[in-house]
C-alpha cells in the first residue's frame, strides 16, 4: 500500500469527502481539494464531527478516528497536489469540467498515476479523451455514502489498460470495498440493471392494475425487497431517479426498454419529488406512519396468481433477469459481478442471475416473450442470453 504514495480526491462534496475518508482510513496520506475556498477544510471539519459521534457511540476508537482525519490535508487548488499514486475526481457531473480537470491533473502527475472518475453516468472513454495517455483513466464508481457502502464499480473505457484496472480493483479490496468490473455501458451495472424495478411498477400503476401501496407491499412481502419501488423512489427523489433513467434512455439511443414513464414525468413536473418536498407518490405532510395508504391485500393475492402481464412482481423479476442476462450476454460484466453489484449496491435479496436460474431461464424467457406479445414495441425484447445456454449452470 505504501508504494502507492498519496491519494488525491478532487471535489470535497458528498462523494469526495466520503472517498477521502475511506482512503485515509485505509492508511493513505490524502489531499482533499475543492475549488471553492475553504470547502475542503469545511468537509474535513464535518468529517471530524461525524467520526467523533461514532467514537461516542463506541463504534470506532478515538485513535482510529484521529489517525484518519490526521492523514487528510485540505487544499483549495490543484497546484497544491504532490505526486500521487491515484487521483479521484468527484466534481459535479459535467463532462467538460471533468475533462478539463483530468487533463490538468495529467500534465502535473507522473505517467504511472491512476486517474479515476467517480462519474455515475458519463462515458469513461469520452471523459478520457482529453488526457494524452487515456490508458490510465478509469471509473471508480462509489456508492453513497462511501464509508458505508461496500460496492465500487471499476469501469473501463475503450482505452483503459488492464494493468491500471487490476491495480485499482486490488486497491479497492485493500480499502475494504468489494470491486466489480464492467465496461462503460450506460448506467454501468447497478443503474442499468435496476431500471425495470422502477419502470415495471410505474407501468403497472399506469395500466390501472394496482395502486402504489399494494405494489410496494407485494415487493416487500413477496419479493423480499427492503423497500417497494414507490417508497424507495420517494426517498431517493423522483427527480433524481427520473434523471438516471432518462440518461440511460438517451445514451442507448432511446431504447424503448428504458423509456421514462408518463407517471414519473408527471410527478417531477408537479414538483412531487418525494420526502424532500413533503409529497411524492405518497404524502409525508402528516405525522410519521400516516404517510403510506393501506395496501389492498385481497388484490395483492389475486395479482400474484394472475398471468404474467398482470403480476407486478413476476413481471418485474422477469425484466430484471432479462436485463442482467443481457448485460452478461453482451460481455459488459460477468454474471458473478452483476449479482454482487445488485446485492451490495441496491440491497436486492438475491442477485438477478441467481434468481433467474432459480426461476428457470426458460420460464423467464417465456414470461418476457408473453410480455412482448402483450405490449409490443421493443420494451420487452427477450435477451438472446436467456435461451442460448450461455448462462446455464
Ligand atoms: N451523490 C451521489 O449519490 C453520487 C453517487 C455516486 C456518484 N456520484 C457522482 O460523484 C460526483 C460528485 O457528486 P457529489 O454528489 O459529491 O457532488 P457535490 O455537489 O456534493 O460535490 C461536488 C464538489 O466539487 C466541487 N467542485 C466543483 N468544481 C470543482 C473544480 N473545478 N475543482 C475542484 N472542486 C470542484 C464543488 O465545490 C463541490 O464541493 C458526480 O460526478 C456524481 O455524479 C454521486
Amino acid at each position: 500500500m505504501s508504494e502507492l504514495g498519496p491519494v488525491a480526491v478532487v471535489g470535497a462534496g458528498t462523494m469526495g469527502a466520503g472517498i477521502a475518508q475511506v482512503a485515509a482510513a485505509a492508511g493513505h496520506p490524502v489531499v482533499l481539494v475543492d475549488a471553492l475556498t475553504g470547502a475542503a477544510q469545511a468537509a474535513l471539519d464535518r468529517m471530524r464531527a461525524a467520526l467523533d459521534r461514532r467514537v461516542d457511540q463506541g463504534r470506532i476508537s478515538r485513535s482510529e478516528a484521529t489517525a484518519t482525519t490526521d492523514r487528510i490535508r485540505p487544499a483549495d487548488s490543484l497546484a497544491d497536489l504532490p505526486e500521487c499514486g491515484l487521483v479521484i475526481e468527484a466534481v459535479p457531473e459535467d463532462l467538460g469540467l471533468k475533462q478539463r480537470l483530468l487533463s490538468e491533473v495529467a500534465e502535473t502527475q507522473p505517467p504511472t498515476t491512476i486517474l479515476a472518475t467517480n462519474t455515475s453516468s458519463l462515458d469513461i472513454s469520452t471523459v478520457a479523451e482529453a488526457v494524452p495517455d487515456p490508458e490510465r483513466v478509469l471509473g471508480l464508481h462509489f456508492f453513497n455514502p462511501p464509508p458505508l457502502m461496500r460496492l465500487v464499480e471499476v469501469v473501463h473505457g475503450e482505452t483503459t489498460a488492464e494493468a491500471y484496472l487490476a491495480h485499482a480493483a486490488a486497491l479497492m479490496t485493500a480499502w475494504g470495498k468489494t470491486p466489480v468490473r464492467c465496461t462503460s455501458t450506460p448506467g454501468f451495472i447497478v443503474n442499468r440493471v435496476a431500471r425495470p424495478f422502477y419502470g415495471e411498477a410505474q407501468r403497472v400503476v399506469e395500466e390501472g392494475l394496482a395502486d402504489p401501496a399494494t405494489v410496494d407491499w407485494i415487493f416487500r412481502e413477496r419479493g423480499g425487497f427492503r423497500m417497494g419501488p414507490f417508497e424507495l423512489t420517494d426517498l431517493i427523489g423522483q427527480d433524481v431517479n427520473y434523471a438516471v433513467g432518462a440518461s440511460v434512455w438517451e445514451q442507448t439511443g432511446h431504447d424503448p426498454r428504458y423509456a421514462p414513464t408518463e407517471f414519473q414525468r408527471r410527478l417531477v413536473e408537479a414538483g412531487r419529488l418525494g420526502r424532500k418536498t413533503g409529497q411524492g407518490v405518497f404524502s409525508y405532510a402528516a405525522e410519521p406512519g400516516a404517510a403510506v395508504p393501506e395496501p389492498d391485500l385481497g388484490l395483492a393475492e389475486r395479482l400474484s396468481s394472475s398471468p404474467i402481464e398482470a403480476d407486478p412482481l413476476g413481471r418485474t423479476l422477469a425484466m430484471l433477469v432479462n436485463e442482467a442476462v443481457d448485460l452478461v450476454h453482451r460481455g459488459e460484466a460477468s454474471a458473478d459481478d452483476v449479482d454482487i453489484a445488485m446485492r451490495l449496491g441496491v440491497n436486492y435479496p438475491k442477485g438477478p442471475i441467481e434468481w433467474g436460474r432459480e426461476i428457470g431461464l426458460d420460464l423467464v424467457a417465456s414470461h418476457v416473450a408473453a410480455l412482448d406479445r402483450a405490449f409490443p414495441g421493443g420494451r420487452y425484447r427477450p435477451s438472446p442470453g436467456l435461451t442460448d445456454g450461455s448462462l446455464d449452470e
